[in-house]
């Protein structure tokens, strides 16, 4: 692309991520700039890393907000909602934490998460943003948010990172689950973000080693270090207008880079 590729950057944590894509930013190895950072939550270090290279924060405090909506919410059934937003929360139901079964909790729940990304778009939307990076974003989406976020693009524009190799050890802990099972060998997968838990199409995966007498945290530093140099590659191929999501013979939708 000619321009510079917009790029928002949502974080719940240290952001070591979202450095190493300002970083990528400023040196040109992602030709587009870092136009927001939004955060779940309130004072963590990665919005002073966004202060200090002087890009525009905001907080959408998810706990805050729960607490406030949730008497209204208490009060919500599916016969209060309009039809496109029940077939939503039916399409994101597998993010419901698998503890709540009663199917009326499990709306309310989402209907929750919902009024609460409204909040999250209300701010993202102000930035034109060309992709929504999720860098240790630790809440998943809603099919109301990415579908609000994708509209009229060909292509997903939402990006993920896991620390495992997708599939295997989708979930919270997944350099912890790879250590686990013992595995010899673990990674990083940067994906699409579709209605599932990590399950969206994959763009790059980065392998580490997993050692004899290796600790989990010599594993997480090793995987983190992949994971600063696969994402700004990851971005600088979509800013190239170099990935296409295709269906495979098994149905599956997959990433092809040109
Ligand atoms: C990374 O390991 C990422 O894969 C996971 O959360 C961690 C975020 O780290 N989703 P940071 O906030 O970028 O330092």
């Amino acid at each position: 692309m000619s321009r510079k590729l917009r790029i928002g950057v949502l974080i719940s944590g240290s952001g070591s991520n979202l450095q190493a894509i300002i970083d990528a930013c400023v040196d040109g190895r992602i030709d587009g700039e870092v136009v927001f950072v939004g955060s779940d939550v309130p004072d963590v270090h990665g919005l002073e890393r966004a202060q200090k290279a002087n890009i525009p924060t905001f907080v959408v405090d998810y706990q805050e907000m729960g607490r406030d909506f949730t008497n209204f919410c208490e009060c919500m059934t599916p016969s209060h909602v309009h039809k496109d937003i029940q077939d939503m929360i039916t399409k994101s139901d597998c993010i419901v934490p698998s503890s709540i079964t009663d199917p009326l909790k499990r709306f309310r729940w989402l209907y929750k998460r919902i009024m609460i990304e409204n909040e999250l778009l209300l701010n993202v939307e102000k930035f034109e943003i060309d992709l929504l990076v999720l860098a240790g974003f630790m809440r998943k989406l809603t099919a109301y948010f990415i579908d609000r976020i994708n509209c009229g693009s060909m292509l997903p524009r939402i990006m993920n990172i896991h620390p495992a190799l997708l599939p295997s050890f989708a979930g919270t802990n997944g350099y912890e689950d790879t250590f686990d099972h013992g595995c010899k060998a673990g990674g990083c997968t940067v994906h699409f973000v579709d209605y599932g838990e990590d399950t969206g199409p994959i763009i790059g995966q980065l392998t580490i080693p997993i050692l004899p007498g290796d600790t989990i945290d010599m594993v997480k530093k090793r995987g983190l270090a992949q994971e600063w140099m696969l994402y700004p590659e990851c971005i600088q191929l979509f800013a190239h207008d170099r990935l296409r999501v295709v269906e495979n013979d098994h149905g599956r939708k997959i990433v092809v880079i040109s």
